[in-house]
């Protein structure tokens, strides 16, 4: 049976694991599968390639392997950022710091500290969703213990100027512990911890080609930070639980391909977004670009909006002829679910409700983009005309 065509514009949701990937996961399940704590040949063999893996991330972000931790995802390492350090230096001052346009995975840990007592700011953003720096400066008090910003947003691609933000951070107090998820970001910018005055990063895997449920949190040394998850003591204790050996070492060669590569796939996944968004504005009206102005944009990810359309109408059509997107609010039609990154950039509901997000990958090509425009101006045609009662 012939396979319909398919093309994947969801890279912000999840990416598909790169051949290279596949092949040290094969062998981490079948050659090198020992426990890493175990004492013998093969626990060492494995324990050897989490290092490698931790090296290369060390390598990329120019900090030490022991200020690497592994997770089981980006949500797992923002909690243990989040949670870790506010609980140990509940002590020192219980306000902590974050935006209104965080993951989820942040803004619901921020919210359960806030149930426990904790004191909580959320930072607004512009209608571009630039964090108000003034307003950051202002919020930070003698008993602040962390701020938590996230490097790239994922439903609008906004990247923020972390370096100047971490710069008002620490020009405060140096004390205070500056928390960045940058899971939209690694792999796609390079990252120096120390110059962008960041002290504990989150990444994910499966945003970068190597498979779900991987993750890693840097750590800067003298953070103090207590664990979420208690256990054996892996990891020199702050991560307990038997290494996911296989995917830290696709986590590893996921990060090496990603910027051995960087130049290239980010200018072309420019080009291919800069044609693609230039064919939308020729054949369809009443569309929008949210977040950043355009020269400022993160190749990899595009929000859209559409006058009388609703996204999810879009996204089901699309997906039908095999032309995978995303929504930009939550996938319900509940008020109290409409994206609070969408809400915070100054949109309507109905303006949220009309949003499609597009994100790109290495795969996407050229050839393809008058194939996509055609099929989105057909089906905005078609829903607008029921919409519009035309
Ligand atoms: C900005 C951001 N933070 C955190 C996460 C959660 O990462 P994971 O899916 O690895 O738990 C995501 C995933 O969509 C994300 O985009």
């Amino acid at each position: 049976m012939d396979r319909k065509k398919e093309i994947y514009l969801d890279n912000a949701a999840t990416t598909k694991v790169s051949d290279r990937v596949m092949e040290r996961i094969i062998d981490m399940c079948t050659v090198n599968y020992g426990n890493p704590s175990s004492m013998h040949n093969k626990g060492l063999e494995a324990e050897n390639q989490i290092r490698n893996a931790a090296n290369i991330i060390t390598n990329v972000l120019l900090c030490s392997e022991e200020e690497i931790y592994f997770t089981s995802g980006g949500t797992e390492a923002n909690n243990l950022a989040i949670m870790g350090v506010s609980e140990a230096n509940k002590n020192v001052g219980r306000h902590i710091i974050t935006t209104k346009i965080e993951h989820s995975s942040v803004q619901k840990t921020f919210k359960a500290l806030e149930a426990e007592g904790f004191d909580v700011t959320y930072l607004d953003v512009d209608k571009k969703g630039y964090v108000d720096e003034k307003q950051l400066e202002d919020a930070i008090r003698e008993d602040t213990t962390l701020v938590s910003i996230m490097y790239v947003n994922n439903e609008i691609g906004t990247k923020q100027n972390i370096e100047k933000l971490g710069n008002i951070i620490k020009n405060k107090n140096t004390k205070i512990y500056f928390h960045v998820d940058a899971i939209q970001a690694f792999g796609k910018f390079v990252i120096n911890v120390d110059k962008e005055h960041i002290d504990l990063l989150s990444i994910s895997g499966h945003k970068i080609h190597a498979p779900k449920g991987i993750g890693a949190l840097y750590v800067r040394k003298g953070v103090k930070i207590i664990p979420i998850i208690h256990g054996g003591g892996q990891q020199k204790g702050l991560r307990s639980g038997t290494e996911n050996a296989m995917g830290i070492v696709a986590l590893g060669e996921a990060t090496k391909e990603a910027y051995k590569n960087l130049k290239s796939n980010m200018e072309n996944m420019m080009e291919f977004k800069t044609k693609l968004v230039e064919e939308i504005f020729n054949k369809i009206d009443d569309v929008v670009v949210n977040g950043a102005e355009f020269n400022k944009s993160v190749p990899h990810i595009l929000s859209l909006r559409f006058k009388d359309i609703k996204g999810q109408a879009l996204l089901h059509a699309l997906s039908d002829i095999g032309i995978y997107i995303s929504t930009g609010s939550a996938c319900s039609t509940k008020k109290t679910d409409l994206s609070k990154t969408l809400i915070a950039i100054g949109l309507s509901p109905d303006e949220i409700y009309g949003t499609i997000r597009l994100s790109f990958g290495p795969d996407n090509y050229e050839d393809d983009i008058s194939y996509i425009v055609d099929n989105i101006a057909n089906l905005v045609e078609k829903i607008r005309k029921v919409v519009r009662g035309e």
